[in-house]
């Protein structure tokens, strides 16, 4: 029981369109509900990402699953088998950009669908294309509210699923019916979890790279200033470690102003305190919500004004691109729609919205080639040649995403 205290080693995705239960199904097995914020719990819908933990457990006696450390089904003891983070995206149609910052850290996903709509609702599609992009293969399907339809719908939301995913890359993907909000079929569900979703093969000699989804300020209003602490910096490591006391530089950094234009600086820092599931440890690995305390101005770390920084060790992390090169590949159909519009060329001049990592930024089009475009960035990204890029179009008032690209030397 050792390992209880560690953090956890994979980030499983919530993804599916708004209001068919992933926040609901990520407190049946957390028991925390991800949904804090004063706007989420006044519009009822989830927003920022959220993260929670939980331990999969499994009972020696009846050999069920369970997120919990006695057997609901049978009452005995269970047995830790690994500790996982969820991470709870938003499903509205408005908050697709925040969703692809949040699949960029998942190591596989359960795609929601309430079994009471008919499916693909539009950001089940989405949700599904974003996967798709970013090369997730490691999706399990939970057909939620399974409680609300009787029989005879069930199965013609399963044949609607299952006409669906043909093609795509959950096609082979398990559909579960569950209901999130009476806990039923968790233990299923969980079992899927162990099948389908495995804790990816990691490297620790490999330079550290933390990509960072929120910044914080947290010192109370009104502290003085020698009583303040260093900006916090909040994120999933995809790869190598990070250790209290370790050097480590964020890029593309810091804005600053010259000749009217907002240019980026690099910045180094020192890590002074580090939490991993909700804990202050000594060494931080990939898996779950990490928190970086450094020794930068709170200033600079406020209200996510950090968020998409790559973090790594000084002079050992991907280069930082104010203009872009990409492989594009265009999908025919607008996804996140209720009708499902045609994609249209991209053109020149256009403004399009790139996600590289948890970074956001927008790209002016100088460039056309054939499968190629060529940007230039209003925020520098930092990111590796061949690494993709979610591109989205605004369509209405809405962006939406419209294909990939990947970037080019
Ligand atoms: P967004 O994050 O805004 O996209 O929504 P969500 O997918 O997180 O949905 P959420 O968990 O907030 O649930 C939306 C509504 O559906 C709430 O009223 C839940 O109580 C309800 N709900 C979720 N799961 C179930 C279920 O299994 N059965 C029933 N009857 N209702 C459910
Ligand atoms: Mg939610
Ligand atoms: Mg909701």
């Amino acid at each position: 029981e050792e390992r209880k205290t560690k953090q956890a080693e994979v980030n499983i995705g919530m993804v599916g369109h708004v209001d068919h239960g992933k926040t609901t199904l990520t407190k049946a097995l957390t028991g925390v509900w991800t949904d804090t914020h004063s706007e989420e719990l006044r519009r009822g819908i989830t927003i920022k990402i959220g993260f929670a933990d939980a331990e999969i457990r499994k009972c020696p006696n009846c050999g069920r699953y369970s997120t919990s450390p006695v057997c609901p089904y049978c009452g005995h003891e269970t047995e830790f088998v690994r500790r996982v983070s969820f991470i709870d995206a938003p499903g509205h149609e408005a908050l697709m950009t925040t969703m692809l910052a949040g699949a960029s850290l998942m190591d596989g996903a359960i795609l929601v669908i309430a079994a009471n709509e008919p499916c693909p609702r539009p950001q089940t599609r989405e949700h599904l294309m974003a996967l798709q992009i970013i090369g997730q293969k490691n999706i399990i399907i939970a057909q939620n509210k399974i409680e609300l339809v009787d029989r005879e719908k069930a199965l013609e939301n399963y044949r609607q699923i299952k006409e669906f995913i043909k093609g795509t890359v959950a096609e082979n993907a398990p559909i579960i019916p569950i209901s999130a909000l009476h806990g039923a079929n968790i233990d299923v569900l969980v079992k899927a979890i162990e099948d389908f979703i495995p804790t990816p093969k990691r490297d620790p000699n490999k330079p550290p790279k933390m990509l960072v989804l929120r910044s914080f300020d947290v010192n109370k209003p009104g502290t003085p200033p020698e009583k303040l602490v260093g900006g916090v910096l909040g994120g999933s490591i995809v790869q190598g470690k990070l250790k209290v006391g370790d050097e480590i530089e964020i890029r593309p950094g810091v804005p600053y102003e010259e000749h009217g234009r907002i240019k980026y600086e690099p910045i180094t820092t020192e890590i002074v305190s580090l939490q991993a599931g909700g804990k202050f440890v000594e060494e931080a690995y990939p898996g779950g919500l990490v928190g970086v305390g450094t020794k930068l101005d709170p200033y600079l770390t406020k209200g996510d004004l950090m968020a998409g920084n790559v973090v790594g060790k000084p002079g050992k992390l991907p280069p930082v691109w104010e203009e872009l090169r990409l492989e594009v590949h265009l999908l025919e159909r607008v996804v996140g729609t209720e009708q499902e519009l045609k994609v249209e060329p991209i053109k020149r001049k256009e403004v399009l919205l790139l996600n590289v990592g948890t970074a956001r930024t927008m790209g002016l089009v100088t460039g056309l080639g054939k499968d190629e475009i060529e940007l230039k960035l209003q925020i520098p990204v930092c990111a590796e040649p061949g690494d993709r890029v979610a591109i989205s179009r605004q369509i209405g008032s809405r962006w939406r995403l419209i294909g990939y690209g990947f970037i080019r030397e």
